[in-house]
């Protein structure tokens, strides 16, 4: 597996922990708790990678989150999706079932405010905490331990997860209560959304106008053009390169995500709409790995 780029851990106090999905993001972030020098023990849906986890980072696995949990303090969970979500955390064998008194639950998946809210509501129920927290710096930003992590609810349970969090963040905010953090997250894939086809359109443009475009890119990215897409993705948007990064799929998930609250609270979004229909292309031609920053390949 051996997925983690050196980091600096700060002293913290040993937690016993538990983390409940390796996936591209989770196996990383799991690794960096257990080189921090925190007790792990993981769960995975399929157990061999929990088991290969076990083996690389010395901790241990569990057959069910319920048993993952057992004694642990913090709770860390990054699955795909609400339903994902809802059952690794409840069910007779989910993670609420299984966790001591008072422990948190920090989840790590991207998902909805209600689906935040609702199992903050079911943890509060037990006497247990449960912070919503998603996190932006793909997976580059997973192995190297350097997520940038937006949290919601209540302040002595971010409190105690803060520390521990560390090892694999590089912030860890508390954005208010329960749901806004995954507020804070849609935010983030608004301007992502928008920006992703400007820069499309940019490198489409100036491709037809004949302009050697890592030129161009190095030249207008001192100025006020500069993006993270741009430093990022620029040369290999221009040389075709999707096979890597952060999939269509999950951003057709998180913009309908976006879309869904803002059918609530009423925000007029007719640029991100029209990026997920675009993104709907993308899938159409094959790419629902690709990287996001393949929306120019239907400008070809
Ligand atoms: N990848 C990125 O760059 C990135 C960046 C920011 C945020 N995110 C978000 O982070 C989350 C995880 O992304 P990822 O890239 O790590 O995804 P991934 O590689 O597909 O991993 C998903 C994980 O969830 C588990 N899982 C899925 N459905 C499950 C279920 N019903 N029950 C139990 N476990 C289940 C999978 O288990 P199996 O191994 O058994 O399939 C796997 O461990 C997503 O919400 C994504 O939007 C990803």
């Amino acid at each position: 597996m051996s997925t983690l780029n050196p980091k600096t851990y700060s002293p913290v106090a040993a937690h016993r922990v538990a983390f409940l999905g390796l996936g591209v993001m989770g196996a990383p972030m799991a690794g960096h708790l257990a080189r921090a020098g925190h007790q792990v023990t993981v769960y995975n849906r399929t157990a061999a990678k929990a088991r290969a986890w076990a083996q690389e980072f010395g901790g241990a696995h569990a057959a069910t989150p319920r048993e993952a949990v057992q004694g642990a303090s913090i709770v860390f969970c990054c699955v795909g999706n609400d339903e994902d979500l809802r059952s690794v955390v409840l069910g007779d064998d989910g993670a609420l079932a299984g966790m001591a008194p008072g422990a948190v639950l920090v989840d790590h998946t991207t998902a909805s405010a209600d689906v935040a809210r609702e199992l903050y509501a079911a943890a509060r129920g037990r006497g247990l905490h449960f912070i919503d927290a998603p996190v932006s710096g793909g997976q580059a930003g997973a192995q190297n331990g350097a997520l940038t992590v937006m949290c919601g609810g209540d302040q002595d349970a971010f409190d105690t997860a803060a520390p521990v969090a560390a090892a694999f963040s590089r912030a860890f905010t508390r954005m208010g209560d329960s749901g806004a953090g995954q507020l804070t997250k849609m935010v983030n894939q608004i301007c992502i959304a928008g920006l992703v086809q400007a820069l499309s359109e940019a490198i489409a443009f100036g491709q037809k106008a004949g302009l050697d475009i890592p030129a161009v890119l190095d030249v207008i990215g001192k100025g006020a053009a500069q993006s993270w897409q741009m430093d990022n993705r620029g040369k290999t948007m221009a040389a075709g390169q999707f096979e890597f990064g952060f999939a269509v799929d999950w951003m057709r998930k998180d913009l309908g995500l976006v879309l869904d609250e803002a059918a609530r609270n009423g925000a007029r979004l007719p640029v991100t709409a029209l990026v997920d229909q675009f993104y709907a292309d993308v899938q159409q031609m094959g790419g629902r790995r690709w990287d996001t920053s393949s929306l120019i390949a239907r400008l070809r």
